[in-house]
C-alpha cells in the first residue's frame, strides 16, 4: 500500500486535529477578552458575544467545533478498533498516545464548560467534585481537594496552557512525528478540502443555533436547549446515574465501570497478543463488514448519548438565574464553595433534576 493513500484511512483523526486548530484559533481570539474573575467571567463572555465584532460567531464556531471534535474523535477510535490497531507492533504507541489525547479532549471540555461562570458552569464546576466524590475510599478526599483548589484562574489555566500543552506534545508523538518526513502542509490542505463539508455545517450551526447570552434583557425559555446536541451532553452522560440510580450503583455505572472500559482500552495492544489476530482474521476481512461494524458501534455510542442526553435544557439556566435577580439567584453566590451554606449543592440528585427539569425541580 502507498504511503499517501494511508491518510484518507484516518479521515476522522484528520478532521479531529483540524477542528482542534480551529479550537486553538477562535480559542485565542476569546483570550484576548475573557477576564477570569468571578465578578467579570460572565460579564465578558456576554461582552464577546453581544458585543464584539463577530465574537458570538467565534464563541459559537468554538462550542459546535468541539462538539464535532468529541464526534469524530470517538469516530477515529471505533474505526482504529475494528481495524484492529492494537495488533500492530508499531501502532502501540500510536494506539496509547490516541486514547490519552481522548481524555485531554474530554478535560477541554469540562473545564471549557466551567469558563462562562454563568450557572450552568458554576453548576458543572460543583458536579465534578460530586462526580468523584462518590468513589469509595479516595471519593471524600478527591472532592474536597476539588472544591479547595478550584478557582477560575487555576481552571482557566488548565484549558488554555496545560491541556493545549500536554495535547502538543502528545499529537507530535501520535502522529506529527511520522507526518513531518510527508509534509504537514500537504496533509493538512488535503484533510481540510475533504472536511469542508463539516467547517460549512459548523458555522450554519453557530448561525442557526447559537448559545443565548443576551440575559437579562432578553431572558431564554426554561426548557431551551432541549434536544440541542452540546459539549455538556459528553460530560451529563456520565451523571445520569445519579438520576436514575440508587447506592454503590451509581458509582457502578458513573465511574467505575467508564473507568475501567477506559483503562481497558487505553492498554489493550500491551495485553492482548498478536496471536488472536489470526483466529478473528476470516471474520472482519471484508470492508464491507468492517464499515457496517464501525456504523453499528457508532450507533450505538451515540444512541446512548442521546438518550441520557436529550432532555437537558442546556440553554435554559438563564432564564431563571439571570443579573435580574441578584447575587445569589442571578450571580453564582461567592459562598459556592462552602457546602454548609449551600448543602444542596451536595445533593447529586438534586443537582441532576434540577439540570434535566428545572421547571419542575428547584
Ligand atoms: C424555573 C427557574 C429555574 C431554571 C430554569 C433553572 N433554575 Fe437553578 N434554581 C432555581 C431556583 C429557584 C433555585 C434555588 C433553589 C433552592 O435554593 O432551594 C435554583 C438553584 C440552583 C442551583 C443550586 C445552587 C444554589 O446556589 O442555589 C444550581 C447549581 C442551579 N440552580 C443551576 C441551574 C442550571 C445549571 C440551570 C439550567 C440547566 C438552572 N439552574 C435552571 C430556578 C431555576
Amino acid at each position: 500500500m502507498k504511503k499517501e493513500s494511508l491518510n484518507f484511512k484516518h479521515y476522522f483523526g484528520g478532521m479531529a486535529f483540524l477542528l482542534l486548530i480551529v479550537q486553538l484559533l477562535t480559542g485565542i481570539f476569546m483570550t484576548m477578552y475573557y477576564q477570569p474573575q468571578l465578578e467579570n467571567a460572565y460579564k465578558s463572555v456576554q461582552h464577546i458575544n453581544n458585543v464584539v465584532y463577530g465574537g458570538g460567531l467565534i464563541r459559537n464556531i468554538h462550542r459546535w467545533s468541539a462538539l464535532l471534535l468529541v464526534l469524530g474523535t470517538i469516530i477515529h477510535i471505533i474505526r482504529s478498533f475494528v481495524r484492529k490497531d492494537f495488533f500492530h507492533e508499531k501502532k502501540r504507541f500510536l494506539w496509547l498516545t490516541g486514547f490519552l489525547l481522548f481524555f485531554i479532549v474530554i478535560s477541554f471540555v469540562v473545564t471549557g464548560l466551567i469558563l462562562p461562570w454563568e450557572w450552568r458552569g458554576y453548576w458543572v464546576m460543583e458536579m465534578v467534585p460530586n462526580f468523584l466524590g462518590v468513589t469509595h475510599f479516595i471519593g471524600n478526599a478527591a472532592k474536597q481537594f476539588l472544591i479547595d483548589a478550584y478557582t477560575i484562574p487555576r481552571n482557566y489555566n488548565i484549558h488554555i496552557l496545560i491541556l493545549p500543552l500536554i495535547s502538543i506534545i502528545l499529537i507530535d508523538l501520535h502522529f506529527l512525528m511520522s507526518l513531518r518526513k510527508r509534509g504537514i502542509g500537504r496533509y493538512l490542505a488535503k484533510h481540510a478540502l475533504i472536511a469542508m463539508p463539516f467547517f460549512i455545517a459548523i458555522i450554519v450551526l453557530a448561525k442557526l443555533l447559537p448559545i443565548p447570552s443576551e440575559d437579562p434583557d432578553i431572558i431564554p425559555l426554561p426548557l431551551e436547549g432541549k434536544f440541542i446536541p452540546g459539549p455538556e451532553w459528553f460530560f451529563v452522560v456520565l451523571l445520569t446515574p445519579f438520576m436514575y440510580l440508587k447506592g454503590v450503583l451509581v458509582p457502578l455505572f458513573s465511574v467505575y465501570i467508564p473507568f475501567t472500559i477506559f483503562t481497558l482500552l487505553t492498554f489493550l495492544p500491551y495485553y492482548l497478543k498478536k496471536k488472536a489476530v489470526s483466529a478473528s482474521k476470516g471474520l472482519l476481512a471484508s470492508k464491507g463488514l468492517k464499515a457496517g461494524l464501525v456504523v453499528a458501534i457508532t450507533v450505538v455510542i451515540f444512541g446512548l448519548i442521546f438518550l441520557g442526553s436529550y432532555q437537558s435544557p442546556i440553554y435554559g439556566c438563564n432564564a431563571c438565574h439571570n443579573a435580574y435577580r441578584g447575587v445569589r439567584m442571578g450571580f453564582p453566590p461567592p459562598t459556592f464553595k462552602d457546602r454548609k451554606i449551600n448543602p444542596i449543592l451536595s445533593d447529586n440528585e438534586w443537582m441532576m433534576r434540577h439540570w434535566y427539569y428545572p421547571d419542575v425541580t428547584w
